[in-house]
């Protein structure tokens, strides 16, 4: 960056004597005229010639042109006000200010004279590129002379929804389509609710795979949708059918499949008479609705502090069909989520009692299922907003 843009924005004394004065009037000063007294004023000098020069190539992009040779004259007029041999802004500059600079000042005033000289020489030579010519009704309203209101219009670029979100929605809608509710929680969440209320305490192993940023001693951003089970719990009591969709932080190493900010969505279902059979239904009808009816579940003994038993669901893979590829690493399995039923202790900390309700619950990860659905190999992509990767979405 030059030293104009650089330093100047930490210069302690803007100009005094001629506060107000537009910087036109003040090139046309020398530098003694303007009462300078330090080099951070002469940098705050340059800093505002500097500003003047973007605001002015920012109105003429903004503008446009209705014709080429409109453009060309836009281009000279600011070349002239600016690079003009007599009159333009620069060549006053090197009169007033570079060249009745004293002995002490001149090195400080040639430095910034030759950066702000090269950075008008650069807009110039950007400016015929990036003045984009008006073909329109646009153009026409601004051209007041000449509308041409049989020209196209401007086709602007839309946006589009983050793949992210739209497998959120996607998987809302199953549920929504179940009878489940959608709940929120809080990101910046209590240790209470996302540890010890899901039968986590302080000296569980669990805990040093789940630590994450703490805020204070006793709240950090929650490292995984779950604690939303207890705050539902005690908000609606039983029976409950919930799911939480929402960010979910973690200590994780980034790498292909590994993100520190990711996404999450829980299933909650607590009722009576809820057993393994009912959680073993409902997410196998949701692999299917999402990933197509061809797909195959499998479920697998884990463990997870607030389910008992746990679980993890796998579904065939993809990509191959459960024949064995990179993906699944040839096993023809991939895990998409854990679960399991509802450990009785965790219904007792949402205020539900154990003996007469039983639940199930799972958490799943959106950028996976997101990742599998588009067979997109890298988790990073979703968060860099290239847009050669989500406009294809
Ligand atoms: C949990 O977070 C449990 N709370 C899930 C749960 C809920 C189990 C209810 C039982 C009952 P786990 O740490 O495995 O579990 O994370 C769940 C999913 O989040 C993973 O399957 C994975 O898809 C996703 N995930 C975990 N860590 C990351 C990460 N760093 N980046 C991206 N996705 C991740």
């Amino acid at each position: 960056m030059s030293a104009v843009h650089n330093k100047a924005r930490t210069s302690s004394n803007p100009e005094r004597a001629h506060t107000g004065t537009p910087i036109h009037e003040k090139v046309l000063k020398t530098l003694a005229e303007l009462g300078v007294r330090s080099v951070g004023d002469i940098q705050q000098l340059f800093y505002e010639l500097s500003q003047t020069l973007n605001d002015e190539t920012n109105s003429l992009v903004i503008k446009g042109a209705q014709s080429e040779a409109e453009r060309e004259r836009m281009c000279k007029t600011f070349r002239n006000r600016w690079l003009g041999r007599k009159s333009g802004l620069i060549a006053q500059a090197d009169e007033n200010w570079l060249k009745a600079a004293g002995t002490d000042w001149r090195r400080d005033v040639g430095r910034f004279f030759n950066d702000l000289r090269a950075l008008v020489e650069g807009k110039i030579a950007a400016l015929p590129t990036e003045i984009r010519l008006h073909v329109g009704v646009g153009s026409a309203f601004a051209d007041t002379s000449s509308p041409d209101l049989t020209l196209p219009g401007f086709r602007r670029t839309l946006g589009s929804v983050h793949p992210v979100t739209q497998v959120m929605r996607e998987i809302e809608d199953i549920f929504l389509g179940l009878g489940f509710a959608i709940e929120s929680g809080p990101e910046i969440e209590s240790v209470y609710y996302n540890f010890d209320a899901l039968n986590i305490p302080e000296s569980h192993p669990a805990r040093d795979d789940w630590d994450t940023i703490y805020v204070n001693p006793e709240t950090l951003l929650r490292t995984h949708t779950s604690p939303v089970q207890i705050r539902a719990m005690e908000k609606h009591g039983a029976p409950l059918y919930i799911i939480c969709p929402g960010k979910a932080y973690r200590h994780d190493n980034p790498d292909s499949t590994h993100a520190t900010m990711f996404h999450q969505v829980e299933g909650l279902a607590v009722d009576t008479d809820i057993t393994f059979a009912d959680l073993k239904g409902t997410l196998d009808y949701f692999a299917r609705k999402f990933f197509g009816d061809k797909i195959k579940t499998n479920f697998s003994p884990s463990f997870f502090p607030f389910t008992e038993p746990s679980g993890e669901l796998a579904i065939s893979c993809v990509f191959c069909g459960g024949k064995g590829c990179r993906v699944c690493k040839e096993s023809g399995w991939v895990e998409v989520m854990g679960c399991g039923m509802v450990h009785p202790e965790v219904l007792r900390h949402g205020g539900i009692d154990p003996e007469r309700y039983s639940g199930w619950a799972f958490g799943l990860g959106v950028e996976r299922f997101a990742m599998m659905k588009y067979d997109i190999n890298d988790i990073q992509l979703f968060q860099q907003s290239d847009i050669r990767f989500l406009e294809q979405f």
